[in-house]
């Protein structure tokens, strides 16, 4: 992986995005590589499959650490990985303006809604309940406002008659898939 950008990727649950970024990795030219796969639920079956791929893993608890120490643990970790990029996938904590900080401009996020719109939790119930005709979803980088930084890619999904929040998270969610390594490689190369 000489010249990929080493990318360390931070989930919590079932990854499924990070193991799209991590197959996307695997074509010959592909710009980067994951370096490192971290959680901070050291029970998130996404780390199991990092761990059977055998990916580099990190697994931490902040449960009765604190997030100061929590985040400093998470930091020299992706140091030590050699990470130059940090993909957030399904990762359900927020970042200290001091981490965001210190990885200015190279942490990315994936957004379940076509940002500015439906930042935060509950984004499909809440585009179907606002009558939208379209949801999707967006790759953003990370500042310290929650879903806030400049949008680098975005996939609309149309909404059906009838979708419910589960329907339509499902197929936002393949949209993701195909969206977040493009958007991952077009950024790493710009
Ligand atoms: C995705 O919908 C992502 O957009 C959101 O959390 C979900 C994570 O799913 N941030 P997965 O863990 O990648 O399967």
């Amino acid at each position: 992986m000489a010249d990929k950008t080493r990318v360390g990727v931070l989930i919590s649950g079932r990854g499924s995005n990070m193991i799209a970024l991590v197959e996307a990795s695997r074509a010959a030219d592909c710009p980067y590589a994951i370096a490192l796969v971290a959680s901070d639920k050291p029970d998130a079956a996404g780390l199991a499959w990092a761990r059977s791929q055998d990916l580099a893993t990190f697994a931490l608890s902040p449960r009765g650490l604190g997030k100061p120490a929590y985040e400093a643990a998470i930091d020299a970790a992706l140091r030590e990985a050699g990470v130059e990029v940090v993909a957030l996938a399904g990762y359900m904590r927020l970042l200290s303006d001091g981490f965001v900080a210190a990885w200015r401009d190279k942490i990315v996020n994936i957004h379940p809604s076509l940002l500015p719109k439906y930042k935060g939790l509950d984004t499909h119930g809440r585009a179907i309940a606002a009558g939208d005709a379209v949801g999707g979803c967006s790759v953003h980088v990370v500042t310290e406002e929650l879903d806030g930084g400049v949008v680098l890619g975005q996939a609309e999904v149309p909404i059906l008659a009838g979708d419910d929040a589960d329907t339509l998270a499902e197929r936002v969610l393949a949209a993701e898939h195909a969206l977040y390594p493009k958007t991952l490689a077009e950024f790493v190369t710009r």
